[in-house]
């Protein structure tokens, strides 16, 4: 036997602090069935969704929090569905029940009841559009044409309703990554930035209202322009950009200026606009200024997230050359285009974008 060796020094126990960061959990594996399943009923939730929006039924628990059968009466629906339906909503947390009576969660509101205040209910517009489009999704991969498209050429010459749809919803969309773009790169108080294919002017706004004396012009296409009036005038900004009819495709840019800002725009175009429109960003800027290039940019070789990849199928849908370009890939056109890139950054969560920012080099 082997004496017992009471020098020996005591192994520390496990202790809940100071060992770092706790081993990852291997999650169980989801049975195939139930992935199946939870694939092909995807569209289960956006079309319950979407069925209480073109119901109203949003609109009316927001007046008054109601019971299933006030609801049926208000929304002229059948009792025996309208239940069901707000049954649905509650568990996929878009709605609460209180007894018998269902509420709506106040944050939600602004995206669900349409003439609140702040109303963000443009992306539920377009997602009722793209909900039927993508039935379609077969026939467009098949012919390689867009199902729903917002090119620059349907934005001019298409139906003027479809474009205030897609700018209210890029408005909506862009709100929040345009404080988080603010803060990831601020521009000096009295500097010039020029906000090229800016959509409804939300991150030229949100550079006014916290940099003193900016002067910020918003370039795009005239139609998106009239839209993006509205909704500047309706939240009080609308005195504080100038704006610039134009395309980016064709015309140069005003200049010059310090910052050029390119928000979402190189994920809608092809390969040879996206040369264009760098080299007409580089012409606006002064020696110096700063390019800031915002969009979903993968990883060249990173993990395929879904979110990002049905993003590029959603730019394929809507804009047909459009695709999730990767930083690498941007940020080798850059380099091309006499621009040196100074940062690359994830804007992190909640959101799947990156900001590059980048210098003209002369
Ligand atoms: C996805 S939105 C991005 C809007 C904004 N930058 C943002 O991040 O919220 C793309 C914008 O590019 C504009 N656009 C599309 N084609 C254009 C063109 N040929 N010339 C100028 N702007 C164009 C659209 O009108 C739209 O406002």
């Amino acid at each position: 036997m082997r004496p017992v060796r009471s020098d020996r020094p005591q192994r520390p126990l496990p202790s809940s602090a100071g060992l770092g960061p706790p081993k990852p959990v291997p999650a169980p594996e989801t049975p195939p069935l139930a992935r199946i399943r939870s694939l092909l009923n995807g569209y289960q939730s956006t079309a319950a969704i979407m069925a209480a929006y073109s119901l109203g039924v949003f609109g009316e628990i927001h007046r008054r929090p109601q019971t299933a059968e006030d609801l049926a009466k208000a929304c002229a629906s059948d009792p025996h569905g309208t239940r069901a339906l707000l049954e649905a909503l509650v568990a996929l947390g878009a709605l609460q029940r209180h007894g018998p009576t269902y509420v709506l969660s106040r944050d939600l509101a602004p995206y669900l009841v349409p003439g609140v205040d702040g109303d963000a209910t443009g992306m539920m517009d377009v997602t009722t559009d793209l909900y039927h489009a993508y039935g379609e999704l077969a026939r467009g991969v098949r012919d390689g044409s867009p199902l729903y498209p917002l090119t620059g050429d349907e934005i001019l010459h298409g139906d003027a309703s479809r474009v205030r749809r897609y700018i209210r919803a890029v408005h909506t969309g862009s709100r929040e990554a345009a404080f988080r773009v603010v803060q990831m790169a601020p521009l000096l108080a009295g500097s010039s930035l020029l906000d090229v294919g800016g959509g409804s002017g939300i991150y030229s706004a949100t550079y006014a209202r916290q940099t003193p004396d900016l002067k910020a012009h918003l370039f795009d296409l005239a139609p998106t322009l009239d839209v993006a009036r509205d909704i500047l005038h309706a939240e009080g900004l609308e005195e504080q950009i100038e704006y610039h009819a134009g395309d980016y495709r064709h015309d140069p840019f005003p200049g010059p200026v310090d910052t050029v800002l390119l928000s979402n725009v190189i994920q809608t175009e092809s390969e040879e606009h996206v040369f264009g429109i760098l080299k007409r960003a580089w012409e606006a800027l002064r020696p110096g200024g700063t390019l800031l290039v915002h969009g979903v940019m993968p990883d060249a070789d990173g993990p395929v997230q879904p979110p990002v990849a049905l993003f590029s199928l959603m730019m394929f849908t809507l804009f047909g050359h459009g695709r999730a370009w990767s930083s690498d890939q941007v940020s080798e056109w850059l380099a091309q285009e006499r621009f040196g890139v100074r940062f690359v950054k994830p804007l992190g969560e909640p959101f799947h974008t990156k900001l590059i920012a980048a210098t003209r080099l002369d």
